[in-house]
């Protein structure tokens, strides 16, 4: 497996596994999350999406509706157990553990790619790598889109620190009480432009309050 991302951030995700989908029951992310549950399946309606860190497949049950088919990946076994029990028809979706920076022969096939979530915890010295290697592996054309949150003083949980290359970190509590220290970067609209300018044409951000959505075409 790739080195880029903290083995701490993928033992944190498996012990969050089944507590995972209580962040999306957050009252005054509702209205959003209802826009998002629309928006994202008429942006995929067709394709064939190579989803990266599907986690328990929120948002794969619901691109799946309109999508011609959706092969979604992630780390942990623990997570895709969860999504493998989503109401989803067997040909729409497929489940399989891999790694985001190296999915592989998974995106054979595929014409979009879409990362829920995923941006935000990678180092900013991995961006480049991950964003190239997801280019290369899909073809001219393809439909990409990121979510991932906006930073909301009393909704999101507080930055603990920020380290020498400016990522930040915050301190995450599970329902046992444990705590990890966990990378969550809030990239700024600039940010994203300039990161996947080698890769994309026509980029089009759109912000609400709590989310940020980034869709593109790969050149
Ligand atoms: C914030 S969750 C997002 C889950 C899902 N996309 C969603 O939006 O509900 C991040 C996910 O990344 C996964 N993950 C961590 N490191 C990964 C890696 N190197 N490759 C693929 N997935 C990884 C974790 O297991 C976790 O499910």
């Amino acid at each position: 497996m790739a080195g880029s991302v903290t083995p701490q951030l993928e033992t944190y995700y498996a012990k969050r596994a089944s507590e995972y989908e209580r962040i999306y029951d957050k009252a005054e992310r509702q209205d959003e999350l209802a826009w998002l549950r629309g928006r994202l399946p008429r942006l995929f309606a067709g394709r064939r999406v190579l989803e990266v860190a599907c986690g328990t497949g929120y948002w794969t049950q619901f691109i799946a509706q309109r999508a011609a088919h959706v092969t979604a990946c992630d780390i942990n076994e623990a997570v895709l157990e969860i999504a493998r029990e989503k109401p989803i028809p067997k040909r729409r979706a497929t489940f399989a553990k891999a790694d985001a920076f190296n999915p592989g022969g998974l995106c054979e096939g595929c014409d979009a790619a879409f990362a829920g979530f995923w941006w935000s915890h990678v180092r900013k010295s991995d961006l480049a790598r991950w964003l190239a290697s997801m280019a290369k592996s899909l073809p001219s054309g393809s439909l990409v889109a990121m979510l991932d949150n906006r930073y909301v003083e009393g909704s999101s949980t507080p930055i603990s620190r920020r380290d020498a290359e400016g990522n930040t970190y915050q301190v995450r509590s599970l329902l046992s009480g444990e705590t990890h220290e966990v990378l969550k970067n809030f990239p700024t609209a600039a940010e994203l432009a300039e990161a996947v300018r080698p890769h994309a044409r026509e980029a089009h951000l759109e912000e609400t309050q709590y989310y940020w959505l980034l869709v593109f075409t790969l050149k």
